[in-house]
């Protein structure tokens, strides 16, 4: 017979059995990490991307890895034909959708001042970041509204609180998700689909590295030396569990929410005490 301690630990582990999970932006960063922890919790997870090679060999490693179940399907989240393919294929697949994060994401031009700034790069960062999540959310709402039930996440990031981190462009295509997240919240609440976003602060992944030609060491510094809370350092898999937490059903009445995961940096301003503690 099994005791109440070993019950209660396959209950943790096995603590999203039964549900199916897309991850959209699933190849890199963030999203790969999530997808794993998805799988290793007993989810059946599809991850979309771009990077068709990285997205199908993290799928591959992670069902040998993790012993779950995950696949790879190719969505460019700015094509609404794609988007819709992927949640056929999954309900093909699966018959049903439980988790839709839409975690895709990219920064664009970062060396334009807002004076140079082009409707290009507007445009393309907002189709993929406050578009394609959107889009994402409509196709996982198409089969979550007859099943009353679903959890749709969006990654945001501390930008959509916070001024001054991040390009414009940028800025608004997170303010943009936030504003979907209520919205959403709203619209489909009635169906019993709750919708939420995750807003990281500085997390050391290809997005970061690439953007600033850096090695991850460096960015990792500087983001540190950034950071209001200490002897911790932000990673992936806390932005992942945040993305358990709302995907499981311990956060069954959480809805709307923008969960920020930044160690309290947007809840703080040191710039005065700093300026006074060099004055003096
Ligand atoms: N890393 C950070 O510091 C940070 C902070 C706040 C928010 N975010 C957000 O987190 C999310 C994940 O970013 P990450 O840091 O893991 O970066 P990442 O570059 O490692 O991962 C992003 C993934 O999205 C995919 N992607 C890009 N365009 C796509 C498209 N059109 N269709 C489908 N997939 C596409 C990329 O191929 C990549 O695999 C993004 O939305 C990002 O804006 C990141």
């Amino acid at each position: 017979m099994r005791s109440p301690s070993s019950s209660l630990i396959a209950a943790v582990t096995k603590r999203l059995e039964g549900k199916v999970a897309i991850i959209i932006g699933g190849a890199s960063g963030i999203g790969e990490c999530t997808a794993k922890l998805f799988a290793r919790y007993g989810a059946k997870v599809v991850i979309a991307d771009v990077q068709d090679d990285l997205g199908k060999s993290v799928s591959e490693d992670a069902t040998n890895s993790t012993g779950g179940t995950m696949s790879y399907v190719h969505c460019d989240v700015s094509k609404e034909q794609d988007v819709k393919n992927l949640i056929d294929v999954t309900m093909e697949k699966y018959g049903k959708l439980d988790t839709m994060f839409n975690n895709a994401g990219i920064f664009g031009d970062l060396d334009q001042s807002f004076l140079e700034s082009k409707y290009e790069n507007y445009r393309r960062v907002y189709d993929v970041n406050a578009i394609g999540s959107a889009l994402g959310a409509k196709h996982a709402a198409r089969v979550m509204i007859p099943a009353k039930k679903g959890s749709i996440l969006f990654t945001a990031s501390t930008t959509s609180v916070v001024a001054g981190g991040a390009t414009s462009a940028y800025a608004m295509s997170k303010h943009a998700i936030v504003g979907l997240t209520k919205n959403l919240c709203v619209e489909l609440g009635e169906y019993g689909i709750r919708v939420n976003c995750i807003s990281p602060y500085g997390v050391v992944t290809p997005l970061v590295t690439n953007a600033f030609s850096m090695q991850a060491s460096k960015a990792q510094d500087i983001i540190n030396k950034s950071t209001n809370l200490k002897e911790a350092v932000l990673e992936s898999k806390d932005i992942a569990e945040a993305a358990v937490y709302l995907g499981s059903d311990e956060s069954k009445y959480v809805s709307g929410m923008n969960l920020i995961v930044d160690g309290g940096y947007s809840t703080t301003n040191p710039s005065f005490v700093t300026v006074m503690n060099n004055s003096i």
